[in-house]
């Protein structure tokens, strides 16, 4: 079958695939595949907005301190210094291509807050950022003659020099990248794509828990791709759940209610009605987000409740319909009335901090394999993220990649002799059930064993189920032809696993990642690689 070449291949159409295509098609031609629509993302959902330094008396000191203490230890001091000093100039760029965020009467940013979060910085969008954000960088891409964009693409695996036969040991030490197979789900074909660069930005893993903020589209397959292709996983142990998600069972995903809500004055309870914030941290609500996750899931267990409160009462009417918009219609929609009665929450896996590592410029450990967004580490969250900060990492790694590849694509020629996806042998899998059920099994086993709080039995117990799923998944996925929803679940077992093989090398409690067996931090289990 004939091969496609292109300079750049973006897998993934979030912000940080959208952003680096516009960078980069100033350099060569830019193809962005997309497994399912083009503003399928997470960052569609996202709601908070954008952390950045705007007004004195803050400043990039601030910013950079609150970061790194979020961080808890785990933070590269240079990587959050570079992050939040190049973020004015990105969000310019940002506002440059269209995107609008709320102004005051004075015709200044009005600055939301979040948990963490000394100063107010947060530039928004209504209770909509993310979509703005989407839609602008969409607009932008689909004006640009530069950039081909093929939506229902499936990225299946990365090409390295193991599909030209070499032993794994040959290349060890140099992999290199040359595209991916990806298929058409349109048409069922599995092409060939070579590139000089490419781009991973597929974003986060939510789904494989049971609740999560994040759309169906975040199964881990970035990050699983990178592995099979011997790039550096690193830091995965640490999954950030989201204190306030909203309580309705069965919706999918769960419905955010963003921390700036918490940010302008809304207070958790339990169902007794007690505010308990105040007994776990002194920044109460507003405590960075590991500590207020924790808090409402020992209230629950203690309690024996499902859920805990969110109050937004005191929040003045006009503030609930000028500033979220969103979450008021969505939860009169269901019957709630914020400014009235209290919000039903939960907390939810929301977002991966660890992933493929980079360099400064978003280079993996593979040669001409760059990833940016969710998908990547960069050093910037460390044991856990500061809110409203990775749409801010998505745009500056964005920006910093296409620049480092500015020279460096003139000398990457292509690699010609990579053969078609060998599919010979396979049928057609008739029991797709098998495939949604081992998927509940796989969140049923992240969600009991490897959530908010672990233990040394519950990762040993998680790790064995998941040997099961995964040799399961393998016999059935040798046998079969290949279809999206197998390779999903493939990549999110491959997470999982990965997850739960950091986080049972982590002796110690730090960030996101809590074990009651060490429920200290210790200094020597810092950094591990
Ligand atoms: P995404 O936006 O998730 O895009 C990933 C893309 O990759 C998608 O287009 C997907 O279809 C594609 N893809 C995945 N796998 C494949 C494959 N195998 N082949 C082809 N394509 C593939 N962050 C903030 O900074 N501020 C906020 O206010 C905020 N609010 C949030 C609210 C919610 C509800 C959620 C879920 C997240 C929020 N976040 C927020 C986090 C932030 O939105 C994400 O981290 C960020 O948008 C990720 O961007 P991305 O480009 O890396 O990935
Ligand atoms: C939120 O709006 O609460 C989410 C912000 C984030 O995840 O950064």
């Amino acid at each position: 079958m004939e091969k496609i070449k292109t300079d750049y291949l973006v897998i993934g159409s979030g912000v940080a695939g959208l952003f680096f295509a516009l960078k980069a098609a100033k350099y060569g031609k830019v193809t962005i595949i997309t497994k399912a629509g083009l503003d399928q993302s997470n960052t569609k959902y996202a709601q908070g907005g954008i952390a950045t330094v705007m007004y004195s008396p803050d400043n990039f000191e601030k910013h950079i301190n609150d970061t790194l203490i979020a961080g808890d230890g785990l933070s590269d001091y240079e990587v959050v210094k570079m992050i939040v000093s190049e973020a004015p100039n990105r969000i310019k760029e940002l506002i440059e291509l269209g995107v609008e965020f709320d102004k005051k009467a004075d015709g200044t940013y009005e600055l939301g807050r979040e948990g963490g979060h000394s100063f107010n910085r947060i530039l928004h969008h209504q209770d909509r950022t993310g979509l703005e954000v989407e839609e602008k960088l969409i607009d932008r891409v689909r004006e640009n003659s530069n950039i081909e964009i093929l939506e229902n693409h499936f990225a299946l695996d990365l090409i390295t020099q193991h599909h030209l036969g070499y032993p794994v040991s040959f290349c060890q030490d140099n992999i290199v990248c040359f595209g991916a197979y990806v298929l058409d789900t349109n048409t069922q074909e599995i092409k060939t794509f070579l590139s000089k660069i490419t781009y991973l930005a597929t974003g986060g893993i939510g789904n494989i828990y049971q609740t999560t903020t994040n759309p169906e589209i975040a199964t881990g397959d970035g990050i699983a791709m990178a592995y099979r292709a011997k790039a550096k996983i690193t830091q995965m142990e640490f999954v950030q759940f989201h204190p306030t998600a909203l309580y309705n069972p069965g919706e999918r995903p769960a419905f955010l209610i963003t921390e700036a809500l918490r940010g302008a004055g809304a207070k958790l309870r339990n169902l007794k009605g007690e505010l308990f914030m105040e007994k776990y941290h002194k920044l109460k609500d507003l405590a960075p987000r590991d500590i207020v996750a924790r808090a409402i899931d020992n209230e629950m267990k203690k309690h024996g409740d499902d859920f805990a409160y969110l109050d937004a009462t005191e929040i003045p009417v006009s503030e609930i319909e000028r500033h979220f918009p969103h979450i008021y219609e969505k939860c009169l929609s269901l019957g709630i009335d914020i400014t009235k009665d209290l919000i039903p929450i939960v907390p939810a896996a929301h977002y991966s901090c660890g992933g493929v590592k980079v360099d400064k410029k978003g280079k993996t450990t593979v040669e001409n394999l760059y990833a940016g967004g969710e998908v990547s580490a960069t050093g910037l969250h460390g044991a856990n993220r500061l809110a409203s900060n990775s749409l801010l990492e998505a745009l500056v790694y964005a920006h910093n990649s296409a620049i480092s590849t500015k020279e460096s694509i003139k000398n990457i020629d292509f690699q010609d002799n990579i053969p078609d996806w060998d599919d010979k042998g396979t049928t057609l899998l008739e029991e797709i059930v098998l495939i949604s059920q081992e998927f509940k099994e796989l969140q049923q086993i992240m969600t009991n064993y490897v959530g908010i709080v672990r233990s040394n039995l519950r990762l040993h117990r998680a790790l064995k189920r998941l040997e099961i799923l995964y040799k399961e998944t393998e016999e059935l996925y040798n046998r079969s032809k290949i279809n999206r929803r197998i390779c999903e679940l493939r990549n999110a077992i491959n997470v999982g696993y990965l997850i739960t093989k950091m986080a049972i090398r982590r002796k110690e409690s730090r960030g996101l990642h809590y074990n009651v067996d060490y429920p200290y931090k210790l200094e020597e289990n810092r950094f591990l690689s």
